[in-house]
């Protein structure tokens, strides 16, 4: 299964969304994570996103900022968006009902707070969220 974790730039949200989902899964499971824009594309997470994974663990400082492709909604199974503006971007992308339904608020039906103009205490708090949500779909995928 393929697992795709998208926020707007790809540097603070979903790579650390995709580094707790991996931590919590086997390496059976393919985690990736893209932005929908492209403006900081190659670039390493943000460094108060590396220290708060680091801080609980987790080590993303290796990831790479990737701009999402319309290909991507093929290519993986489940599509979680950290806010509403990143999932209508995502949706505008699908090409088909099958697309559509892969694409969904990785809180259900809250949105992870954009932390980049923000302290460490909200990339705390960003860190919590996706930690309680990665839990909750990692027992869903494993189940399934
Ligand atoms: P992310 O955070 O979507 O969680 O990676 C942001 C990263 C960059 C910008 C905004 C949010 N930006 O405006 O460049």
């Amino acid at each position: 299964m393929k697992i795709l974790m998208v926020c707007l730039g790809n540097i603070c949200r979903s790579p650390l969304a995709e580094g707790i989902l991996k931590s919590k899964l086997s390496s059976d499971f393919i985690v990736e994570s893209a932005g929908t824009i492209d403006m900081h594309q190659g670039k390493a997470p943000d460094s108060r996103s590396i220290n708060v994974a680091k801080k609980h663990g987790i080590d993303i400082s290796n990831q790479k900022s990737k701009h999402l492709q319309s290909k991507d909604l093929e290519d993986f199974d489940l599509i979680f968006c950290m806010d509403r503006n990143n999932l209508k971007d995502v949706k505008s992308l699908a090409k088909n009902e099958e697309q559509l339904q892969k694409i969904s608020l990785i809180l259900n039906d809250a949105e992870v707070p954009d932390p980049y103009w923000g302290n460490a205490d909200d990339f705390e708090n960003v860190f919590q969220l996706l930690d309680e949500a990665c839990e909750r779909i990692s027992r869903e995928v494993v189940k399934s």
